[in-house]
């Protein structure tokens, strides 16, 4: 029999720019509920995804290295934006550490679940402006048709928790209606043109708490890959490869931080994630 790694009993260390990487937290607690994590939300420097490549590459290296410095096994970038400016920089500043984006395993669920061989990429302006999700899935499949289209303001609504109201609705209608058209329109397309894409891919974490109002729009057919939940289903097969999964019978630690007032985290994650979570639970830390 093999001894564990000692690594194996530490947290997997996870983070995004606020709220929305709770998606892939949530994620892991399905998938590898015995697992314990340590959540960073950098809501100080929210939304990342208008600001520069540099900037968000720094955020990142700042968000990274303060749960690095508190002991994790592996480091989860739940931000598609954060993952498509920085994934390589931090592999490189923390060599030896499992480090894991979203956008890859998202490409390769979005490609395998495609059947007409387009797909549509929503996400954030920065993620759509570097083209990471056209390169990732290129490299799967040249022939793949990929449709990307920036709705910033997603990002805002899941923030405010207006991700149930029907403003969101409004706002789903406003950026989607133009790429997945009501079914009756669709159906009579003439043959020559790109048809409707038949996969969506929620390539912002923040997404996933805005499905309902999304699915409103596109229709109940269309694929949508939630590139938190392909994240976590690697993330499950990589751990049990590597025998880097949790060998202790308690129960998961689960350890909150936000750069910005706990109160807002605590709402937030109240409402979306962890019911239970209260103010004293997330602990304020300084980048
Ligand atoms: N949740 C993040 C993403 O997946 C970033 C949202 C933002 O801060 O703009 O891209």
């Amino acid at each position: 029999m093999t001894c564990p790694s000692p690594l194996a009993d530490l947290p997997i260390g996870v983070f995004d720019s606020g709220v929305g990487g709770l998606s892939v937290f949530m994620a892991l607690r399905r998938h590898l509920p015995r697992e314990s994590l340590l959540y960073l939300g950098d809501m100080a420097r929210l939304p990342y995804g208008t600001k520069g490549a540099h900037t968000v590459a720094r955020y990142a290296e700042q968000a990274a290295d303060i749960l690095v410095q508190r002991g994790i096994k592996m480091l989860v970038v739940a931000c598609n934006t954060a993952s498509a400016v920085a994934l390589d920089r931090l592999a490189e500043r923390f060599s030896g550490l499992a480090v894991v984006g979203v956008i890859a395993p998202g490409a390769a669920a979005a490609a395998a679940a495609s059947q007409n061989r387009h797909i549509a990429i929503i996400a954030t302006e920065g993620t759509v402006r570097g083209g990471a999700y056209e390169r990732a899935l290129a490299a799967l499949d040249p022939k793949l048709t990929v449709t990307s289209l920036a709705c910033q303001l997603f990002v805002a609504l899941a923030e405010e928790g207006w991700n149930q109201d029907p403003i969101a609705e409004q706002v789903a209608l406003r950026y989607l209606a133009p790429l997945f058209p009501p079914l009756q329109v669709r159906d009579k397309s003439p043959p020559h043109r790109v048809p409707t894409p038949d996969c969506l891919v929620l390539g912002c974490t923040h997404f996933p708490f805005l499905l309902p109002a999304i699915r409103k729009v596109i229709g109940a057919q269309i694929s949508v890959i939630d590139s938190g939940e392909a994240t976590a289903v690697f993330i499950a097969r990589w751990l049990a490869q590597h025998k880097l999964g949790r060998s202790q019978n308690r129960p998961a630690h689960l350890h909150f931080m936000s750069t910005d007032t706990p109160e807002r985290f605590a709402r937030l994650a109240q409402a979306f994630a962890v019911p239970d979570i209260s103010v004293a639970d997330i602990e304020l830390v300084n980048l």
